[in-house]
């Protein structure tokens, strides 16, 4: 993670700076001293390039004077819209037009407050995240060099206690990103598992269920998912105990397949690759997790991921099978790639059954149909419960997690009666999305409980200021801040 400072304002003699500046208003002060020093060579550079510090856009100044190498001017847009998301922005263009040239800069804040320049600094850790360390070759200028910035400002105090607690959220996103951009055979289930342990040392309880202990508990449509790969699958629950004894936890699950061929159903083999991030939900929790512990939340809260690799071979489930899930409940598995809601069938049974939880939210890359249905701009959203849905849809507004809630009429269900057995995986092409949900609504009593299913969202084949390309740690920044907002203290 880049390395964050925050100090006095003041004007550095070399280097690079880059300066944040509203639209409108009085020109900020370092501002000024800098156009001063440089004997008036930034406004001449804004003026040339027509620059007028609108959100979002940035000015580069090669070697303007008093010693700077490069002065970077960043808009902030009109002074009365500045918000976290815009100071988040600002963060992102600060990464994107220094990560390539300079190691090190100065970043001067403007008058902004402390809480928004945590949040600067926020955008610029997100947006200079890169997954690199499998490239052992560079061509000229390719490679990532930005390794710091120090935040200049007027409260210098307000901004490191304000980057205190958002600085775990940001490990959790980058944490949650680095297991979902790791290749397939770098992270099978039982190496993931090894990666959640590691949330030991910020006082996480991590327990796993092998095989034998899913067998007894019933695990049945789990385990029909792991059973042609060579790697057995495994459940992880996490548990953050920051609340008060005795307290219903807040449980969040997620889909950790951590490659998905399809099995016998097998995927066409254009674009497969992108499978090794159908663990994105796991990941997502597990970010979740690590951002609570991090931040030392007033809250208890579990995270339960079930990990299984859908793989071919001479055990593989086949089309036709049938299981038996935790619940009871038996399923004709019609499409063995209809994997993620057979995982989740039993993992969000065991998670409501053990601990009886406030709500439970599921994350899940688990249809292409949600890709159709809202693209890579909002995650589905399917809930039993108004307030709950609620509390989602309008905390990922402010956070940037988008999200988009779908119907859960009862007449979808119907599409998922089978003939020999309680249920089938699959209720044909149309409504995809929808009846997957439904499926997993059968697994699920009276809790309050929604299901996201982030196949659109989990991975960016376009990288935007505070989200470079590839996985985006969909989810961590949603469920913390729902925490913090609504079940916190
Ligand atoms: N993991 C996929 C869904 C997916 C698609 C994730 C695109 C990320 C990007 C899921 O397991 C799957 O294969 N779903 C099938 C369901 C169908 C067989 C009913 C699908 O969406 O085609
Ligand atoms: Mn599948
Ligand atoms: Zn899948």
């Amino acid at each position: 993670m880049l390395d964050t400072g925050f100090s006095e304002s003041r004007l550095p003699h070399e280097g690079v700076l880059a300066i944040l500046a509203p639209s409108d208003g009085a020109p900020s002060a370092l501002y000024a001293q800098a156009d001063a020093a440089t004997d008036g060579a930034l406004s001449r550079a804004a003026k040339a390039a027509d620059f007028s510090f609108a959100a979002k856009a940035s000015c580069v100044v090669l070697a303007p004077g008093a010693g700077l190498d490069r002065v970077v001017l960043i808009g902030l847009g009109p002074r009365d819209g500045i918000d976290a998301r815009v100071a988040e922005q600002a963060g992102g263009a600060i990464a994107s037009a220094l990560g390539k040239v300079a190691a090190r800069a100065t970043v001067a804040l403007d008058t902004l407050s402390g809480g928004l320049a945590a949040h600067v600094a926020l955008g610029a850790v997100l947006g200079a995240y890169r997954f690199d360390s499998y490239r052992t070759t560079w061509r000229e200028g390719e490679a990532w060099k930005l390794e710091g910035l120090e935040f200049v400002g007027a409260d210098p105090a307000g901004a490191k206690a304000a980057w205190t607690p958002l600085s775990a959220v940001a490990r959790g996103v980058l944490l949650c990103r680095d297991l979902v951009n790791e290749p397939a055979n770098m992270l099978r289930p039982d190496t993931f598992e090894a990666r959640i342990t590691k949330l030991r040392d910020l006082g996480v309880e991590v327990e796993v269920l092998d095989r034998d202990a899913m067998h007894k508990l019933g695990f049945g449509a789990l385990l029909g998912v792991g059973q042609g790969s060579s790697v057995p699958p495994r459940t992880v629950i996490m548990r953050w105990n920051g609340g008060a004894e005795g307290e219903a936890p807040v449980a969040f699950i997620g889909k950790g397949v951590t490659f998905d061929s399809g099995g016998i159903s097998i995927k066409p083999a254009g674009g497969m690759e992108e499978m090794k991030t159908d663990m994105g939900g796991a990941a997502a929790v597990v970010g979740t997790i690590a951002a609570l512990a991090g931040r030392k939340a007033r809250v208890n809260a579990v995270g339960v991921v079930g990990l299984v690799e859908n793989m071919l071979s001479g055990d593989a489930q086949r089309p036709g099978d049938v299981v038996r899930t935790a619940s009871g409940q038996t399923v004709e598995v019609l499409n063995t790639d209809a994997e993620g809601r057979l995982v989740l069938a039993d993992v969000l049974w065991y998670a409501q059954e053990r601990f009886r939880p406030r709500f439970m939210v599921d994350l899940a890359t688990l249809t292409g149909a949600i890709v159709v249905s809202l693209g890579n701009e909002r995650a589905g959203l399917f809930s039993n419960d108004d307030t709950l849905a609620q509390q989602l849809a309008t905390t990922g507004e402010g956070v940037g997690d988008r999200l988009w809630r779908m119907p859960m009429c009862a007449s979808y269900l119907e599409l998922l009666r089978s003939d020999i057995a309680d249920l089938k995986n699959i209720g044909g092409r149309a409504g995809g999305s929808i009846t997957a949900a439904k499926f997993l609504e059968c697994f699920v009593n009276k809790v309050p409980w929604a299901h996201l299913d982030i196949a659109g969202t989990a991975f960016a084949h376009k990288g935007t200021a505070c989200v470079p390309k590839g996985a985006t740690g969909f989810g961590v920044r949603l469920l913390d801040a729902l925490v913090r907002e609504h079940y916190e203290g």
